[in-house]
């Protein structure tokens, strides 16, 4: 019977094949153990010589990391293994033998992993956070659908720039200058005038100089937008929606997670609702804390929002940021023209802020002065000013950092590792 290493535990005491990869080896004179990966998952071979023709045995021997094989064997339960299953290898079949593999079991330098990322990815930790990721996606699109969502696709290639001028990756569109999308998310307010409630997942463009664990060129986007759905209630919708996400990769990837190290206490804490605090409090607390040089008008750098974050065990929303540090298509304070109605959501444990998100403007006036005073063309906007014009609503939006939210949620340190082929502020290859 041929199966995969995630269903093996359907043929216990059975004889099943597998395709697999040699992860790894250790033998004796009178035992080999083989580390097999398939994608589904690992498993250990054991190869007994006693068991065995001396011409098996001496293949198993030789075989080479990352040879790929059909490897025949019965199914045992095996409390110890971490996947609760071995195999016992009765015939092995090379489909193709590796040679000189370059990611050996010793230690490397990040350097170099980074050089070798595709073939790093088959590593069992890689592996791990991939899981991870695609467990977060899932229960995304599972959140959006159950809660009355339409999956939107705002375009990639795009005329204007929500996010600010400084980090645009322009490219030409014929005769004409276009950049790569910072963000959606005028295309989803516009979308959610047609479908209500709408989100969008893609791929996003910021042509940033940092180099932090925190920032790629190239991140991926959750982007929710609601009509008729002011500041506070979205506020409610993202804490839900990140409590459900924790809670799923709790449910589906206990196996990944251990291979990870992760703290599981910490994520089992994770459950709506979240601890609010404004910007006055936070620059209050970071007085408190010692931070002296920070003042009203300053945005926070990460040591601040770790600061922040270390005071509570749930990720923490900090709100109402003074208007000058924030984007023109944000709703003002209805009783502080000085800030606005946007609140950033910074995860624990020092991952930094995975969620922006604000309520937008709805009025032609005030958004046509705020893009004025950006230096924003009129004509570029003159579509997005258009929803202001026709049947303008309250709404609200966000844009969940998928990156920052499976590093956080993995507990790996630098989002390098969370995404299948980092851009990096000096990195396009491989
Ligand atoms: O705070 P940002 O810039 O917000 C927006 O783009 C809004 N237009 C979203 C919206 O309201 N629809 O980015 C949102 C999130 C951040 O909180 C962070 O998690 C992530 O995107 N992010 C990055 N992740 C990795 N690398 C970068 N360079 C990132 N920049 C932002
Ligand atoms: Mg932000």
């Amino acid at each position: 019977m041929k199966t995969t290493i995630a269903k093996i535990g359907q043929f216990v005491e059975q004889e099943v094949t597998i395709g697999a990869w040699l992860a790894g080896k250790r033998s004796s004179g009178k035992i080999a153990f083989l580390q097999l990966r398939d994608g589904t998952g690992f498993i250990q071979g054991v190869v007994v010589k006693a068991d065995v023709e001396e011409e098996m045995f001496q293949q198993a021997k030789n075989l080479t990391q990352e040879s790929s094989l059909y490897v025949t064997g019965v199914v045992r339960s095996d409390d110890r293994a971490p996947s609760g299953y071995e195999l016992t290898v009765t015939k092995i079949e090379v489909l193709h033998e590796a040679k000189d593999y370059p990611i050996t079991p010793k230690e490397h330098g990040t350097e170099f992993l980074m050089d070798h990322r595709h073939l790093w990815l088959r590593s069992k930790r890689q592996h791990a956070v991939m899981k991870i990721r695609n467990e977060i996606i899932r229960s995304t699109y599972n959140f959006f659908h159950e809660n009355g969502f339409v999956k939107i696709d705002p375009p990639i290639l795009t005329g204007s720039a929500p996010e600010g001028t400084s980090e645009l990756f322009a490219t030409k569109y014929f005769d004409e200058d276009a950049y790569l999308s910072q963000s959606g998310q005028l295309y989803m307010e516009a979308a959610a005038m047609a479908m209500g409630r709408v989100f969008s997942f893609g791929p996003t463009f910021r042509a940033e100089k940092s180099k932090t664990r925190r920032h790629l060129i190239e991140f991926w986007m959750i982007e929710p937008e609601m009509a008729f759905v002011e500041f506070h209630e979205s506020l409610e919708i993202q804490e839900q929606y990140v409590s459900y996400v924790v809670q799923s990769v709790l449910k589906s990837c206990q196996l990944e997670l251990k291979t990870l190290g992760r703290d599981l206490s910490k994520l089992e804490a994770i459950k709506a609702p979240f601890p609010r605090i404004t910007y006055d409090e936070a620059i209050t607390f970071l007085h408190e804390k010692g931070f002296d040089d920070i003042k009203w008008g300053d945005d926070f750098g990460s040591p601040h929002e770790t600061a922040i974050a270390e005071h509570y065990e749930k990720p923490v929303f900090i709100t109402h940021y003074p208007t000058s540090l924030k984007p023109f298509y944000m709703q003002p304070d209805p009783n502080r023209d000085d800030v606005v109605l946007c609140a950033d959501l910074i995860a624990p444990e020092g991952y930094g802020e995975i969620i922006g998100g604000s309520e937008r403007i709805h009025d032609y006036h005030l958004l046509e002065r705020n893009l004025k005073e950006h230096n924003l063309s009129l004509d570029a906007y003159q579509w997005y000013l258009d929803l202001c014009k026709y049947g303008s609503v309250p709404h609200s939006g966000f844009g969940l950092g998928l990156e920052r939210t499976v590093a956080w949620i993995s507990g790996v340190e630098h989002v390098r590792e969370t995404i299948p082929f980092p851009r990096l502020l000096n990195r396009l290859y491989p």
